[in-house]
């Protein structure tokens, strides 16, 4: 079955590029095709369907590529679903949400499915709810997810309730990496940080130098850049970003946290591309990370 979906998915390197909102468009998706693994563009917590229409159009006509959406961002974006749904992806992902209804949308129109789980009982409820693929995705990963365990005893315990093919996320960071996975039985890898710096990345310039200055232990799990925009996150599920002047100042803070205040210092500094005051997302694989890469150059390192 493993090597069915892979086939059917055109993968020649069992490498898969997480869905990054604001990071991962339609030029990483497509580059990651092309050098043999599989592309997803991501839509996160700003996603639009102009946005998703913006990135498809960059992908090549006839290049395979996924998209990738948070559940209450597609739900409150009806139309953005649509495009996804209208855009015939290689494969579709819908993560951090309990309701599987997307499934049968994308089934009927022939796409195949997958979601992030963050334990046994997430991947039992996704494989009941027929998604294709399941992604073990575990606390030291990047971006947003519910930390409850790390990733590899998170794999192993998903492959023990689900025959599906099961990819492994968090902190993937080279060849090695994924040798370890697929031997406890991971399908392929589900990689978002380790092409960040890419060529091809949306990545801003600041998010780059604060990037590739960090390590692992400048990570932290933090809800305060949610908090401060009025994001709809579920309380369990943080964001793993690097740490900076804005979560010092922000996320220890006794409640009631100041919305206002906190969301004019943080859209100022969006504004102004400043890392040391926005949101960075980044796992703790960050120190692995080298700039000037392409994504072509990262699945070449990341190829068992
Ligand atoms: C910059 C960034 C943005 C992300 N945005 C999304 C997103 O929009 N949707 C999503 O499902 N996951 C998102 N994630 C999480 C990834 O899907 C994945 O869980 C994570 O990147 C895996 O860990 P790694 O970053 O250590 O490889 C994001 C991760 C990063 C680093």
């Amino acid at each position: 079955m493993q090597d069915d979906w892979k086939a059917q998915l055109g993968l020649r390197v069992p490498v898969v590029n997480a869905p990054m909102g604001g990071a991962a468009g339609g030029r990483l998706a497509a580059a990651v095709s092309a050098a043999g693994g599989l592309g997803m563009i991501g839509m996160g917590s700003s996603g639009t369907a102009e946005a998703l229409q913006r990135e498809l159009a960059l992908v090549p006509a006839g290049a395979r590529v996924g998209i990738g959406m948070v559940d209450w961002v597609a739900r409150g974006n009806p139309e953005m679903f649509d495009v996804a749904i209208d855009a015939r992806p290689a494969l579709l992902s819908v993560s951090f949400g309990s309701d599987f209804d997307w499934v049968a949308r994308a089934r009927a129109a022939g796409i195949p499915t997958v979601t992030q789980v963050a334990d046994v009982a997430e991947a039992r409820v996704a494989h009941d709810a027929g998604v294709d693929v399941l992604v073990a995705r575990g606390l030291e990963g990047g971006g947003h997810g519910r930390p409850l365990s790390s990733r590899d005893e998170l794999l192993v315990s998903v492959l023990s309730v689900t025959d599906r093919p099961v990819l492994a996320a968090g902190a993937i960071s080279d060849a090695e990496d994924v040798r370890r996975v697929r031997a406890l039985g991971a399908a392929a890898v589900w990689v978002g940080t380790a092409f960040l710096l890419t060529t091809e990345a949306l990545t801003t310039p600041g998010a780059r130098q604060a990037l590739l200055a960090a390590t692992g232990s400048d990570t932290v799990l933090t809800r305060v850049f949610d908090r401060a925009l009025g994001y709809s996150w579920p309380p369990d599920i943080p964001e793993r970003v690097l740490a900076n002047r804005f979560t010092a100042r922000w996320h220890d803070q006794p409640p009631p946290f100041d919305e206002e205040l906190a969301g004019a210092e943080l859209r100022a500094a969006i504004t102004r591309d400043d890392p040391a005051e926005q949101s960075v997302n980044a796992g703790v694989g960050v120190g692995h990370l080298r700039d000037g890469l392409s994504a072509a150059d990262v699945v070449a390192m990341l190829t068992p």
